[in-house]
């Protein structure tokens, strides 16, 4: 069964049994300030729970776009190593808001997985919550009797709180859960261990697909529980895994989700994907690494794509910073292991319209656009590799010793944004090690520095032209005719000034323990802005002026004040 049909299926299961069919909630979370993304199916329905809101219908199915990337839940890390965690995935899902309870979500998830989607029923294991002293709940035996209809005692498991409570966050709705985990090992493996003992024990063949939570709490901030008005039902499956077990495959990546993606790597890196799957124990081999590129990078842009076509862009802050990191990622691994040292990753937009668009015509409308963004973000990061490159074979071809100084790798990291791995994966190829005490000493440092500016929030650069240097003339001039190259808006504990740097300026900037000059820039148009102050920053001279010019684009004089500069 293809993805699009497992997708529809489910769906039409529920519409059937009288569910209304709604979109997907934005990736992208706009108004929950707790919130960057959204990471259940749920998050959309919150104050239908809570009964803030009178819900629009009492039974509804969804597919919703999930990204577990920052918070609770997060799973970036593993992503391309391990053949089942997402950054991105699809939770279908079906909810009742007052209406049906614990009787039909099992009957009919038992009936959808047996029946419709034929799985075998001896690979199933279903998990009851056993309860739980500190909040005073008991053993959940009306869910163990009704599984009891379906399911032989020896697949039925208990399950903590740690498992079988699901709660949204600290506080908010929550209730017991009944989870669905699947057995897809060889019957040979089955024989050595029982599947009931591997339930929920990272193992990546017997995996959880589908959460069933029976929503009655409110989880107070004070840790009590209240019960709700109503009681609801609040399903989730992973539609990436289910269509693992239902394509006979052992990992997500060798679903139709993932290889359509895959084909379209191999095709762009001249490689190929060898259905690997690392062991943790040994270190990785050539063909391993190129098959976790591959997988990372067909991970990621689906997890970009449905972002930006929701109104994230990669930027420097909060939700748009977490975006730009995870494309940067997939960047660098492209560029190790798939020998991308030009953009590329943009290119599998247009695959992911094909596999996707039908079901999220978001991302066909908005192709260009994202394609257009990948592109440049690609670009930019790569000349940031490719700098950051020619800086440390320098290092190493000048160097006495074979370590990489701890210093020199945190420049790297911290004024090329040049990975620490990337960085010691170089050392290693030119037979250097790398000094990661020194590294460490150095991040501490700068955390303890940020910490102290964490008050301090920047926008992106906005460039007005671009040049190839930043001419300082302040050695034998104190004007200078002169054009603004960029700006950014700072804000500072709530106060806003901005930041500018020139193409040529006569005013120098602080350095060791000298301050920075001041002065004045003045418009062809007599406008007449104070610089406050110039610093540097990544060898950057940046001018401090509480406001911009009107018109940004005139040429301007920029004018040291001797008096300072002499004091
Ligand atoms: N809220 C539950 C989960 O996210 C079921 O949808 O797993």
């Amino acid at each position: 069964m293809k993805i699009n049909d497992i997708r529809t299926t489910f769906l039409n299961f529920f519409k059937e049994k009288g569910h209304q069919i709604v979109p997907s909630a934005p990736i992208v979370v706009k108004n929950d300030p707790t919130l960057l993304f959204t990471n259940a199916g749920m998050n959309q329905f919150k104050d239908w729970f809570l009964g803030n809101e009178k819900p629009q219908y009492k039974r509804v199915v969804d597919t919703q776009k999930c990204l577990r990337v920052s918070g609770k839940h997060n799973d970036l890390e593993e992503v391309g190593f391990d053949t089942y965690h997402h950054t991105m995935f699809e939770m279908i899902g079906n909810w009742s808001f007052g209406d049906y309870f614990k009787k039909e979500a099992i009957e009919w998830a038992w009936e959808l997985l047996t029946e419709v989607y034929k799985l075998p029923k001896d690979i199933l294991y279903v998990s009851v919550f056993e309860g739980s002293a500190e909040d005073g709940l008991g053993f959940d035996q009306e869910t163990y009797d009704l599984w009891k209809q379906f399911v032989k005692e020896d697949h039925i498991l208990k399950g903590s709180k740690k498992d079988n409570f699901w709660e949204m966050g600290d506080t908010g709705p929550c209730g017991p859960c009944t989870e669905i985990h699947i057995d897809l090992r060889s019957e040979q493996e089955k024989q050595k261990i029982k599947g009931s003992e591997l339930v929920n024990n990272d193992h990546p063949q017997v995996v959880e697909i589908w959460n069933n939570v029976f929503m009655e709490f409110n989880r107070k901030a004070d840790g009590s529980l209240e019960k709700l008005p109503e009681q609801h039902v609040d399903t989730g499956m992973g539609l990436e895994r289910l269509a693992m077990a239902l394509q006979h495959k052992t990992s997500n990546y060798d679903t139709d989700v993932f290889q359509p993606l895959i084909e379209h790597l191999k095709k762009l890196s001249n490689l190929n994907y060898s259905f690997t799957q690392p062991n943790t124990v040994k270190a990785l081999t050539e063909v391993e690494k190129i098959d976790i590129a591959m997988r990372v990078i067909a991970d990621h842009v689906r997890a970009i794509t449905f972002a930006i076509a929701d109104g994230q862009m990669p930027s420097n802050n909060k939700a748009g910073y977490v975006i730009r990191r995870i494309l940067r990622r997939a960047v660098r691994y492209g560029y190790s292991f798939l020998n991308f040292t030009t953009s590329n990753i943009y290119h599998l937009v247009d695959t992911l319209c094909i596999e996707m668009g039908a079901a999220f015509p978001e991302i066909i409308a908005q192709k260009e656009f994202i394609k257009n963004t990948i592109k440049e973000e690609e670009e930019a990061f790569l000349r940031t590799l490719s700098n950051g490159i020619v800086k440390l074979e320098q290092y190493c071809s000048d160097s006495q010793s074979k370590t990489v100084k701890g210093s020199v790798a945190f420049e790297l990291f911290d004024t090329f944004g040049f990975p620490l791995d990337l960085t010691a994966l170089i050392a290693k190829e030119k037979g250097f090690t790398l000094d990661l005490e020194g590294f460490n000493k150095a991040m501490a440092i700068q955390v303890q520095n940020s910490q102290k500016a964490a008050q301090v929030e920047k926008t992106d650069w906005i460039e007005l032209t671009t040049v190839d240097n930043i001419e300082f003339v302040g050695y034998d001039a104190f004007k200078q005719a002169c054009s603004i190259v960029k700006y950014r808006k700072i804000t500072e504990k709530n106060k806003n000034y901005f930041q500018l740097v020139l193409d040529k300026t006569p005013l120098y900037a602080e350095s060791g323990g000298q301050v920075g000059d001041n002065g004045k820039l003045i418009g062809t148009d007599n406008e007449i802005i104070e610089i406050q102050n110039t610093i540097k920053e990544n060898n950057l001279i940046i001018h401090i002026v509480k406001h911009l010019p009107q018109n940004l684009k005139q040429k301007f004089e920029a004018q040291v004040n001797i008096e300072r500069r002499n004091a």
